[in-house]
């Protein structure tokens, strides 16, 4: 007897379909996997027999062949199981196969026959939907993320037997139709908490405006983590596509709360320095996405950024570039989104007190040099906008005031991003940052006297090619936010002004 199911299998934040056909037939009791199974996939001959026996079913004592189709794609993960299981079971009319047909099953069974949750659920269901399928039937905690997908009915079982009984009678068990509501990944603190550093949140500000990004120099105790932890704050509520991306990404990660449903704040991530190349950008056998796609449409964070490895800071340009990884393997490269904004925090030397008022900076000019070169001149070029942070004196900083709150210089960082997407395409979301050089032909225009400012700062700051893009686009944000179409001579100053130097 033959049943055939569909299943899934994930390559980066995209699912393809997957043919799951069972056939048992007489002959010596045997289990056999085919269909390019990886070792994860092939262990789940275990726990299918164990989890088909625990839920008081019979195993059969035949031949079993498991073909998992189309076989030049690699399927990895544990979760083949369920749909393998009521394979077995629909092949020995256990199962009724009317309803299988219409439905994309998956989970990842214990031994006792109970169904753990999943990963890369959301593409899993979209990827249904796109395909036409009428459901899902997955683990009962995923069924929030997939009820994301309108128009697609969604079976949460949490055990075998429920499964089987969600098959055999569909009226019994209720399909869920309403994801849960949207969950922050995130509280931010206010800026208002931010005493003083009238430069640092006007550079906060620019950088919010367009997706530019930043890098915050100052002493240690200046309070640049503290406006770094802010920066996402600033930014807009995520659209609807945009939390769909960061939700996928969230969930092939495996890293959704149980039970949730879309992501609703924008993501802020702050890995460590020691982290690996892989666990900043992504890798694995199966491939999962990296911190620089887990910050996609957020912000990723590194603080005291000239402690991680040069070859760490290195594998950043092409996300920076493409606004992706990629993620080579033989069989089929993964492609994950990373469209982030990059902060920035370090020290203006060894020590940290160069520049300080209030302390002496004990290191040689030649340590100084040494110290800032560890970032490489490709990597300063993409930091569009550097900023000093100056210690404030403990004694006099509770009397400076708070400034404006983080809700007022969003509705200002709002303003000029809509103005931006009116700009360029209000459906992709396009800020000054990701200017194509076409766009900016067109849309970059400079007045003369900015003109010659900008070619003076050229020779003066020996500006790379790409170092003057960043300057034009970052001027191109101030006169957004001023709401003022030509770019003029005091936006391209401000730009230079928070270009960094040798
Ligand atoms: N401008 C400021 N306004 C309010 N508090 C500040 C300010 N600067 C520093 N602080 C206080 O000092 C602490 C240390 O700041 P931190 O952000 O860790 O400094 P850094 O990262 O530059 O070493 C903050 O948690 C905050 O309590
Ligand atoms: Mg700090």
């Amino acid at each position: 007897m033959l049943a055939s199911l569909r299943t899934a299998a994930l390559f980066g934040v995209e699912a393809c379909p997957v043919h799951v056909e069972v056939d048992v037939s007489f002959g010596l009791p045997g289990f056999t996997m085919v269909g390019l199974p990886d070792a994860s996939v092939r262990e789940s001959r275990d726990r299918v027999r164990s989890a088909i026996r625990n839920s008081g079913f019979e195993f059969p004592a035949h031949r079993i062949t498991v073909n998992l189709a189309p076989a030049d794609v690699r399927k990895v993960g544990a979760s083949f199981d369920l749909p393998i299981a009521l394979g077995i079971l629909a092949a020995q009319g256990v199962v009724e196969r009317r309803h299988i047909a219409d439905l994309v099953l998956l989970g990842e069974l214990s031994l006792d026959g109970s169904i753990h949750p999943t990963r890369g659920v959301l593409p899993i269901a979209s990827a249904a939907k796109r395909d036409g399928v009428a459901g899902i039937l997955l683990p009962a905690s995923n069924a929030g993320e997939a009820a994301i997908v309108s128009g697609l009915a969604v079976f949460g079982v949490s055990s075998l037997t429920e499964a089987v009984r969600a098959l055999n009678e569909p009226a019994s068990v209720q399909a869920r139709s309403v994801p849960p509501p949207a969950v922050s990944i995130g509280e931010f603190a206010d800026l208002a908490d931010v005493r003083g550093q009238r430069l640092a949140r006007r550079a906060l500000e620019i950088a919010c405006a367009g997706g530019h990004n930043l890098l915050l120099v100052g002493p240690p105790g200046a309070g640049k983590t503290m406006i770094a932890r802010r920066v996402a704050g600033l930014l807009p509520p995520l659209s609807f596509e945009e939390a769909l991306e960061v939700t996928a990404v969230h969930s092939v990660a495996g890293l959704l709360p149980a039970g949730s449903g879309l992501l609703a704040s924008r993501p802020f991530r702050a890995p460590h320095h020691t982290i690996s190349n892989a666990a900043l950008v992504g890798g694995g056998s199966q491939p999962r996405p990296g911190e620089v796609s887990l910050a996609h449409h957020g912000v990723l964070f590194l603080d005291e950024m000239l402690e991680f490895s040069r070859h760490v800071l290195e594998v950043l340009r092409q996300p920076l570039e493409e606004g992706s990884v990629t993620i080579a393997r033989a069989a089929r490269s993964a492609i994950f989104p990373a469209r982030f904004m990059l902060v920035g925090a370090m020290n203006p030397c060894p020590c940290g007190f160069l520049g300080d008022t209030l302390r002496e900076c004990r290191c040689t000019p030649q340590q100084v040099e040494r110290y800032g070169h560890r970032l490489s001149g490709p990597l300063r070029d993409r930091l569009d906008l550097t900023v000093d942070v100056p210690a404030l004196p403990p004694d006099t900083l509770g009397a400076i005031e708070g400034g404006e709150s983080s809700a007022t210089v969003r509705a200002r960082v709002v303003a000029a991003r809509a103005r931006q997407h009116e700009r360029y395409s209000p459906t992709s979301g396009r800020t000054n940052t990701e200017l194509t050089p076409a766009l900016m032909r067109r849309h970059c225009l400079v007045d003369p006297a900015g003109r010659r400012v900008l070619t003076a700062a050229v020779t003066r700051l020996a500006l790379s090619a790409r170092g003057y893009d960043r300057v034009l686009k970052v001027a191109r944000t101030i006169a957004d936010l001023e709401g003022v179409t030509s770019i003029a001579a005091d936006h391209i100053a401000e730009a230079l002004q928070f270009r960094m130097t040798d």
